[in-house]
């Protein structure tokens, strides 16, 4: 079992729509069972997850101030964020924490405007195109970070 153990799963903007969005760009799982499925592969790995998500860019940043005094890593998918939103950037890098960027659609291969992350320097990398799994290959690779 891994000492440092806790991981936070965020999601931004639109991302509590997962259900209603295009499942075929996103999958048909709802954001409670995305967060389910998670939730299972993270107790598997040795994980204890916590969830979050907003609409508000405030609320996710403000989140991202406290984060390092609750968790140990995070995985993030900040949604249409992703790809302007230097205020989160900037509330990413003061966490400290190892994060991966993860996105349910192939970002590379939909339109221009989704090819550019402004996080993902921040990231030890990031998972796209995978769908649901995606978060379990950030779990995974978050393992490797935190095991001594
Ligand atoms: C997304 C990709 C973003 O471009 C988009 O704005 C989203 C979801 C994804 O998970 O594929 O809201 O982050």
């Amino acid at each position: 079992m891994l000492a440092h153990n806790r991981v936070a799963v965020l999601h931004g903007v639109n991302l509590d729509q997962l259900g209603r969005r295009d499942p075929a760009i996103y999958g048909d799982l709802t954001l409670d069972r995305l967060e389910q499925r998670i939730g299972d592969d993270a107790r598997e790995l040795g994980f204890e997850a916590q969830f979050f998500q907003t609409n508000s860019e405030a609320e996710f940043v403000e989140r991202l101030h406290r984060l390092a005094e609750v968790s140990d890593a995070l995985i993030l998918n900040p949604g249409a964020w992703t790809h302007y939103s230097y205020a989160i950037r900037d509330a990413l890098e003061l966490t400290g924490l190892p994060a991966i960027e993860v996105h349910l659609s192939d970002v590379q291969n939909r339109e221009e405007f989704r090819k550019i992350s402004v996080i993902s320097d921040l990231c030890l990398t990031t998972v796209s195109g995978l769908g649901a799994s995606g978060y379990r290959v950030a779990l995974e690779r978050l393992l490797q970070e935190l095991t001594p």
